[in-house]
């Protein structure tokens, strides 16, 4: 898969490109993530990206010369499933968008910035727009690498047992099921018994039963369509 981010911090993402399933997906060429400085598509002589909004008001909006100069300058190398725009105002993502962006060969994602952009970009330029939670960040950074992780394990080969990311929580609507490792006893707080006698069956009972309570402790919401 390729993913072109474009920003006006493109160093953002430096230690998370660097690290962990991220650099491994590109290691394995399943990921290429080509990095886009938005004020590289700047044409006037300033290199400003952002102007004052018309009518007034606090803040300065993204304009949609360079966006759309950046845009079509991809657009014109290769097609794209998906252009992405980054913004608290969005729906917010979960595990079947991330399921439906995995499938995606190429996908543009455009980082929001400031006061926010032009709204022209987002009606002609922008085919979804995903925030990462109900809270504001400072940008859109931070969720494009949110997005790109969430997809990119998702990618078959990416991790090293393809079932992990089927056992994910919410990839069965569930929150995951605790889970425990060696020593089965450490100061007193035991493993549950199940998990460490032979019977896989009511192992296997065990971890629906827990996930499921785990759900409707913390996460109630997620059963609603289940009931
Ligand atoms: N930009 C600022 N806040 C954001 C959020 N919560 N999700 C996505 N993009 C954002």
């Amino acid at each position: 898969m390729r993913i072109d981010i474009i920003s006006l911090f493109p160093e953002m993402f430096a230690g998370f490109l660097e690290s962990s399933i991220p650099l491994r997906a590109r290691k394995k060429g399943f990921l290429d993530l080509q990095l886009h400085n938005l004020r590289d598509y700047s044409t006037n002589r300033y290199k400003s990206v952002d102007d004052y909004p018309y009518g007034g008001g606090a803040g300065m909006v993204i304009s949609i010369e360079p966006v759309d100069n950046c845009i079509s300058a991809l657009k014109a190398e290769r097609d794209y499933d998906e252009v992405i725009f980054t913004s608290p105002d969005a729906p917010v993502l979960d595990q079947p968008t991330a399921n439906t962006l995995s499938l995606c060969r190429n996908i543009i994602i455009l980082c929001g910035h400031y006061k926010g952009v032009d709204e022209r970009i987002r009606e002609h330029l922008v085919t979804r727009e995903i925030s990462i939670g109900d809270y504001v960040l400072s940008g859109g950074e931070l969720a494009a690498a949110v997005i790109t992780d969430a997809v990119v394990r998702l990618i078959p080969g990416v991790l090293n047992d393809e079932t992990s990311a089927l056992s994910d929580s919410f990839q069965n609507g569930l929150l995951s099921p605790p889970v425990y490792t060696r020593p089965p006893e450490y100061k007193g707080w035991k493993v549950p018994e199940v998990l460490l006698g032979g019977n896989d069956r009511l192992k296997e009972q065990w971890r629906y039963e827990q996930a499921l309570a785990r759900t409707r402790e913390r996460r109630p919401s997620l059963l609603d369509d289940k009931a």
